[in-house]
């Protein structure tokens, strides 16, 4: 029972004692397979032939199924696969070619046999060999008890889909109506690497991002939207459709990608599905569906899948923005612009147990729950993003060593300037040495990234890139020290706490929250940005916001924070935030030129203040 790794339906174990007991040619036995199921090339060898035979005999074909975390093996049941297959067929998807890349067990190809009528030909690839023996098994099992429905040419491949050229087949295929369809694998290949797996692509940077943007976080992908974009590329010129179930952040990515791809796809829809009940997961994920050989569109469709009569919402392009809620950023456009100020990514240092303290009494205690003896000079208060909670907030709970004022200084003057803070450095070198990120390599020893002038800031506002929460929150320098920020974390720095108020109440204002829910995504796995936060154009949010509300946000701030901020340097920083061709005016020709709408968003910033 080994040999197979599966279990063999009963119905499909007796077809086999009836029919193939006493056969020894390996070329009689696939004729008959073909008769049976249209599966060409049914044992791929004698061996297949003879183990099957020996497996027929025993009475035990019980397996038990492995761990296959590294496959992001998610089978999809049958009865959504046939929800599938024939919602596509009453939106007049009538395919005469399927294919299905990662078929696993085959339930999409059941689905689709059963559901077209017009099916010639079916390819399925999979990489596991226990699922090819399963998906043969299914589509026999499905003809012995259909024999009188006609039987497409099928081949199921063992195969890893990244090294499958289906380049032939859409050369092959010329004016026939194609389905590709299926469930590819749901796992990332940072997770791989860490599972130390091999099944990623061999060129894994598949957006071309360059350098840090590479090596950090931009450079993860999911292996479904690698197989995804791969197939769209090489079948958007042939006519048919494409559906696949997807997380929706990798559907987020397929269709932000479109705007640069320009592929040949319209009628891009999400059909949401309950991921808990149909996989027993807590993924959010949908059907992306999209038609083929169409002038290409950049705008996805969102429905319920269960009742999929009305969109929900529709998300994508609009002109040169992406946004999440198409209907809800129209009306807050306006805001979409170039923020005045920098935003930046709080420290990142990939040494948490040396690096990151709690103060008791006189010490520190480290992550390993060492007592540490070290000079204050170094040690800042540092912010994660759970402790980004109150509005305002002037204390840690948390400690890091900030042994560099900007990327790359050299580290040796921590020995003679600071010797404790040395010692414990040089002590625990061998955590440092094993940060796995390339970003560390040929840099001075202790190095620390998303660190300059902009960290010193005494003032910052601050926002969770992780949380969906949309409120911003003021940092206040504790004991005369800056604040710094871990590197889940985004924030603007100032040297003047007006300026770092009255930039909070902005960001807090409900026009603000409004936009910011337009263009962000909920399953995103950072739901800020840099890019999202620098679109926020905070000169013509203010000039948005009558003053009456900026002097109430104010007053309620200063009550409830013990805070004394007025707003007399309200018009400075008005002239600070502004675009270049508004400095000559008033704030209320300003307002008037706003009000005519002749501002145009984006094209007359002035360049970023940096901090
Ligand atoms: C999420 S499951 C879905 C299976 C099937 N499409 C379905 O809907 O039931 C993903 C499948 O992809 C297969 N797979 C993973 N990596 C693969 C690769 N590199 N090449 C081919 N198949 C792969 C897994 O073995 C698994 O069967």
């Amino acid at each position: 029972m080994k040999l197979f790794e599966t279990n063999i339906p009963f119905p499909v174990l007796d077809f086999f004692r009836l029919k193939l007991n006493r056969t020894t040619s390996l070329s009689t036995a696939n004729k008959k397979m073909v008769e049976a199921c249209g599966i060409k090339n049914f044992f791929d060898c004698e061996d297949d032939l003879t183990s099957l035979k020996n497996i027929i005999c025993s009475s035990d074909n019980f397996v038990k199924e492995s761990d296959r975390t590294e496959y992001g093996d998610f089978q999809t049941n049958i009865n959504l696969a046939i929800k599938i297959s024939d919602y596509l067929n009453q939106n007049s998807c009538n395919p005469e070619i399927i294919i299905e890349p990662t078929c696993g067990k085959g339930n999409f190809i059941i689905a689709c046999l059963n559901t077209f009528k017009q099916i010639e030909k079916i390819l399925g690839v999979e990489i596991h060999k226990p699922y090819i023996w399963d998906t043969k098994f299914n589509i026999l099992q499905y003809f012995i008890i259909n024999p009188n429905l006609k039987k497409p040419e099928i081949e199921i491949k063992h195969f890893n889909v990244f090294d499958f050229d289906f380049r032939n087949i859409s050369r092959d295929i010329s004016n026939k109506e194609i389905l590709i369809v299926g469930n590819p694998p749901w796992v990332t290949n940072s997770k791989l690497s860490v599972l130390n797996s091999s099944n990623i692509p061999i060129k894994s940077n598949i957006k071309n991002h360059n350098g840090i943007d590479a090596i950090t976080g931009k450079g993860n992908f999911d292996i479904g939207e690698y197989i995804t974009l791969k197939l769209i590329d090489t079948f958007h010129n042939s006519k048919g459709y494409f559906a696949f179930l997807l997380k929706n952040s990798v559907i987020k990515n397929i269709v932000y990608d479109q705007k640069q791809r320009n592929c040949r796809i319209s009628d891009l829809k999400k059909l949401i599905i309950d991921s808990k009940k149909e996989f027993d997961v807590s993924v959010d994920a949908s059907l992306f569906i999209c038609k083929l050989n169409e002038t290409p569109e950049f705008v996805c469709n969102e429905f319920d899948f269960y009742n999929a009569d009305k969109s929900i919402n529709q998300f994508g392009w609009i002109e040169y923005k992406f946004v999440s809620n198409i209907k809800a950023y129209k009306n807050c456009k306006d805001i979409d612009g170039c923020s005045p100020f920098e935003w930046r990514q709080g420290i990142k240092h990939d040494c948490s147990s040396i690096m990151e303290l709690e103060k008791m009494n006189e010490y520190f205690v480290n992550g390993l729950y060492e007592k540490v003896n070290l000079e204050e000079g170094l040690v800042y208060g540092v912010l994660k993003s759970s402790d980004l909670k109150r509005a305002v907030i002037y204390q840690t709970r948390k400690y890091t060593i900030i042994t560099q004022k900007k990327i790359g200084q050299d580290t040796s003057y921590i020995k003679n300037e600071y010797p404790k803070t040395f010692d414990y450095l040089y002590k625990n070198k061998t955590q440092f040495s094993l940060r796995k990120s390339s970003i560390y390599n040929n840099k001075p020893d202790y190095s620390i990234f998303g660190i300059g002038n902009y960290s010193f800031a005494l003032y910052k506002i601050a926002i969770s890139g992780m949380y969906k929460n949309y409120s911003f929150n003021l940092i206040l320098p504790q004991k005369g020290k800056p604040i710094m920020l871990d590197d889940t974390c985004y924030f603007l720095g100032f040297d003047n706490l007006e300026y770092a108020v009255y930039t909070l109440i902005l960001l807090n204002s409900e026009t603000s929250q409004r936009f910011l829910q337009s263009i962000t995504f909920a399953h995103a796995k950072r739901t800020f940005t840099k890019e999202i936060l620098m679109r926020l154009d905070l000169f013509n949010l203010a000039l948005q916001i009558p003053n009456k509300e900026i002097e109430e946000a104010l007053n309620k701030l200063n009550k409830e924070n013990n805070l004394n901020v007025k707003l007399h340097k309200w018009q400075d920083y008005i002239n600070l935030i502004q675009p270049n061709i508004h400095k000559q005016l008033t704030l209320l020709e300003q307002i008037a030129i706003y009000k005519k709408d002749k501002i145009q968003t984006g094209k007359r910033r002035h360049k970023i203040l940096k901090y």
